[in-house]
């Protein structure tokens, strides 16, 4: 909920967690609303170490000008289309309360400031843009004290980065293309709760926390604009891995979660290798890490474990608890900390956290 600190600023701070995807949105139809070329699906982890939080006030008394401080750098929002879009969303969901209700503070009027922190490497392929755009939205509407439903934001969020959409809810959840010109079926929707599969785990392998060549947004268009295979899976590769993930997921079923998973993220990167000029997002560490979870796979004789890879070189390995001491124990001990090329590692489990914790 909102709160008023003294006479005049209003204020709310929230955190957001990332979601990793493991059939990848990768492609848009629409830039200007942001609409994808495909559906997409991931697991959103718990915010235990990785987590945006964001503060958003409001008062008559600031300058005019909305701002965002990110990381503790001012952020040239008026540069950005996609930050004024959720902003001016958000603020007409907020003037229409305003207009219903004369007795409300008219905080539509007011400068909006925001301050956005995020625990782990920005622009790195941990999905920051994902964690940072869902804590912007979530934290304005509870600023505004919106009553919309967190799949109504997600229409909100998308506007700020697709994969954000996916971060304003817990557990499994898909991102519809939609078929509206106006994207207003362009949602994300929970697909299974995290408790209806409580043993899943994720581990996520920074291999690098540097700021990636290719921002996600331009690399996509890069694809979209050049590279043969694209189409072919964004119009027959995706639907038929959609439906078949969703299934694994119903059933509990790691080895299909699991393969699905993999051949995903190894089609995503290949249409970014056949982009021109081609792109790499995965580098040889991520490789050694592809290398060892079919090692592993192979000396236990079952699939325990799955690797995925957003736009960037560092790895998220999906395994179950039962596991644990095989996948992440071996992990830990080839491609640890100490390994050459490695700037470090988190470990995550998957819970089932939303962005809609108030502080
Ligand atoms: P990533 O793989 O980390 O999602 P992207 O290239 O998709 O990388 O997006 C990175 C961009 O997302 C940043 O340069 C910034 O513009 C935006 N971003 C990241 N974190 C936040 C945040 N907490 N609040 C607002 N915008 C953010
Ligand atoms: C590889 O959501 O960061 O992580 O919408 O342009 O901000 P914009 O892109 P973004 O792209 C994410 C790409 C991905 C796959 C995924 O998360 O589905
Ligand atoms: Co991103």
């Amino acid at each position: 909920m909102a709160s008023t600190s003294n006479q005049s600023v209003y204020r709310a701070t929230t955190t957001a967690p990332v979601n990793i995807a493991v059939i990848k949105y990768w492609g848009k139809r629409d830039t200007t609303l942001n609409l994808p070329t495909n559906s997409s699906l991931s697991v959103t982890l718990s915010q235990r170490s990785l987590r945006t939080l964001t503060t958003a006030s409001c008062s008559a008394e600031y300058p005019p000008a909305d701002t965002l401080n990110l990381n503790g750098s001012p952020q040239d929002i008026q540069s950005s289309k996609r930050t004024l879009a959720c902003i001016s969303n958000l603020r007409a969901l907020r003037k229409a309360l305003e207009d219903a209700d004369s007795s409300l503070p008219k905080l539509s009027t007011h400068p909006l400031r925001i301050v956005s922190e995020n625990n782990f490497p920005t622009a790195a392929g941990l999905a920051s843009s994902a964690a940072g755009f869902a804590a912007l939205v979530r934290a304005v509407a509870d600023l505004y004290e919106l009553p919309q439903s967190p799949k109504d934001l997600s229409r909100i969020a998308r506007q700020g980065s697709g994969s954000a959409c996916r971060s304003l809810m817990g557990g499994y959840v898909a991102w519809r293309t939609g078929e509206l010109a106006d994207g207003s079926d362009s949602l994300a929707e929970e697909v299974a709760p995290a408790s209806h599969w409580p043993e899943m785990r994720a581990i996520v392998l920074v291999v690098s926390a540097e700021k990636k060549d290719v921002p996600s947004t331009e690399g996509m268009q890069t694809t979209v604009g050049t590279s043969a295979l694209f189409a072919e899976r964004a119009q027959n590769v995706v639907p038929r891995r959609m439906a078949a993930i969703e299934t694994a997921i119903q059933n509990r079923n790691f080895h299909d979660f699991a393969e699905i998973t993999m051949r995903d993220s190894n089609t995503f990167h290949a249409t970014c290798l056949d982009s021109w000029p081609p792109i790499f997002y995965m580098n040889d560490v991520s490789r050694a890490a592809v290398r060892l979870v079919h090692d592993i796979n192979r000396v236990v004789g079952r699939t325990v474990c799955a690797y995925t890879f957003d736009a960037g070189p560092n790895a998220v390995i999906y395994y179950e608890d039962k596991d644990s001491e095989i996948v992440a124990g071996t992990v830990k001990a080839i491609l640890g900390p100490n390994t050459e090329g490695w700037d470090g590692a988190f470990y995550e489990r998957v819970a089932n956290v939303t962005a809609g914790v108030s502080l």
